[in-house]
């Protein structure tokens, strides 16, 4: 499917009550239609501050031309817009209930804005994490697509019992997975004991077993760590602190909800301490060993975007442009916001220079390139996670004494052009759409980015002066799950086999 066409349909949807009414794929491939007379018209321009470049030829031979894409046969001119209006941040967007007009930001306050705007942003409205009910009961089942079935037929269960409570279907939900719900208890487990192990170890009787978890989705993580220690360990269970940092309030009301429902969890009240706020909000200083654990989280970090100069190789930071009828525009800047521009110089540091990088290292390739016709003047786009890099800040500073335990995805298939690009996609009619831009309606989609476990590697030494171990998925539960509850009656097993793609890193020292 063409995905310029989808995002200007679903902006379509949104705006035109017409299409939001019908409820159907005829629906769906009408809009699309109606959008693609506007397409057209609707290419992102690039262009810089100074001077806009049309049909492809250069506007001014001074050397911000070279910040113009050449390829953009059909940009508007925008840069009177570009200078007037205000540049905006997504700090300042959170108390706005309307998605802003006629002002820009950087790449990643969109993203953030995006994800996480209290009013429109996808984890406060749209997101709804899958939960399957009763475990699985894998030793009884035949194999793995006989998994694969009775997950689907559970997934569709739980979307009809919500749909069941609305005056109709809700064609946007938006529902995701993650290996803490399929697997539970069994995925929770194995942190457990690996939190028990890594604490028995190193710190117990002397101090207590303190935990945080940024980012826990409905609170089952929690509740399958806190059963299995309070279970298996009744010493260490009395030592432990367990402290979720949740920046959805609506999350965070899951999991307020999750420890009241049953006279199990409510047995973990007291160990429990849910604070809503957005860990980059973080003011305390926690001088006590603690475990920090990030499942899934580093994903939906906003990044920002990067396009280098194909002659000088100079780095330019991506703007985006927002007008009066929520069109989107891209711009870039020659000069760097000091957050991307400090990230450039740690990863170069932090990493001997050894990382990857969107253009031929050869001079003589790219000359040969920048020779066909309309070859662009700027490079590939590069997403560099530079809210990551602040939450490693935020590590240093107020928890010097943690232990990260992290997982996330170490590459991601349907990604936008680019490299170390997200994948941009929202649900409709319970389908999943890529798109091929995150300047996409706000808050309709998910963002979420592979994480570079190497680089990342390098800069949370740097920036914290820890050491640390990077393993696959697999690797993690084959140490520390009891693979047999999660085998099938064929010998395979899901936990090692599915999330391929996510790898898990550790603090060792
Ligand atoms: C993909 S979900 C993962 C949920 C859970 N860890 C799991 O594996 O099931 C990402 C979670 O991180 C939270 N989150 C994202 N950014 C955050 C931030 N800056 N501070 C705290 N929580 C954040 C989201 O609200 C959500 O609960």
């Amino acid at each position: 499917m063409d995905s310029p066409i989808v995002t200007q349909l679903f902006r379509q949807l949104f705006r035109h009550p017409a299409c939001r009414s019908r409820q159907n794929l005829v629906a769906l491939s009408s809009c699309i239609q109606h959008g693609r007379s506007r397409v057209q018209q609707q290419r992102r321009s690039m262009a810089s501050r100074q001077g806009v470049t049309r049909g492809g030829k250069q506007a001014s031979k001074t050397s911000e031309s070279n910040w113009q894409q050449r390829t953009e046969l059909f940009s508007f001119d925008m840069t009177e817009e570009y200078k007037a209006y205000p540049t905006v941040t997504a700090n300042e967007l959170r108390s706005r209930r309307e998605r802003p007009k006629k002002v820009k930001m950087l790449m990643r306050d969109f993203i953030e804005d995006s994800l996480y705007n209290p009013h429109y942003g996808y984890f406060s409205k749209q997101a709804v994490i899958f939960s399957p009910g009763e475990p699985f009961n894998f030793n009884a089942l035949r194999d793995e697509p006989a998994f694969q079935e009775e997950n689907s037929r559970r997934w569709t269960e739980f979307e009809d019992k919500l749909d069941a409570k609305l005056p109709e279907p809700n064609d946007t939900r938006q529902l995701w997975h993650t290996p803490t719900e399929l697997f539970r208890p069994y995925y929770g487990q194995s942190i457990a004991r690996y939190l028990m192990a890594n604490y028995i170890m190193k710190t117990y009787p002397y101090h207590d077993l303190i935990v945080y978890e940024m980012g826990a989705g409905r609170g089952t993580l929690m509740l399958n760590i806190l059963d299995y220690i309070r279970a298996e360990e009744p010493s260490v269970y009395d030592r432990i602190k367990y402290k979720i940092i949740e920046i959805s309030p609506a999350l965070a009301e899951i999991q307020n909800s999750q420890l009241l429902t049953s006279a199990a969890s409510r047995g973990h009240a007291d160990k429990v301490e849910i604070i809503n706020r957005s860990i980059f909000d973080w003011t305390e200083r926690e001088p006590s060993q603690c475990f920090f654990i990030a499942l899934e989280v580093f994903d939906n970090f906003a990044h920002d975007i990067i396009r280098y100069d194909l002659k000088t190789e100079e780095p330019l930071q991506g703007m985006v442009l927002i007008n009066e009828n929520n069109d989107f525009y891209e711009f870039y800047e020659p000069v760097l916001d000091p957050v991307a521009a400090r990230y450039l110089r740690v990863r170069h540091v932090a990493t001997n220079g050894r990382y990857e990088v969107p253009y031929s290292n050869s001079k003589v390739v790219r000359w040969a390139k920048g020779q066909l016709p309309f070859a662009p003047n700027l490079s590939d786009a590069e997403y560099i996670p530079t809210r990551l890099m602040q939450f490693f800040d935020v590590l240093e500073k107020y928890f010097p004494a943690h232990r990260l335990v992290t997982s996330d995805f170490h590459t991601l298939s349907d990604a936008v052009k680019g490299l170390n690009s997200p994948v941009v996609q929202t649900r409709y009619q319970r389908r999943m759409i890529p798109v091929t831009t995150p300047l996409v309606h706000q808050g309709y989609f998910d963002i979420l980015f592979p994480t570079n476990f190497r680089t990342m590697e390098a800069m949370y030494g740097a920036i914290t002066g820890k050491l640390s171990k990077v393993m696959t998925h697999e690797e993690f539960m084959q140490r520390w799950a009891f693979v047999e509850d999660t085998t099938v009656q064929s010998g395979e097993n899901p936990l090692l086999s599915w999330y391929k793609n996510a790898s898990v890193m550790i603090t060792t020292n």
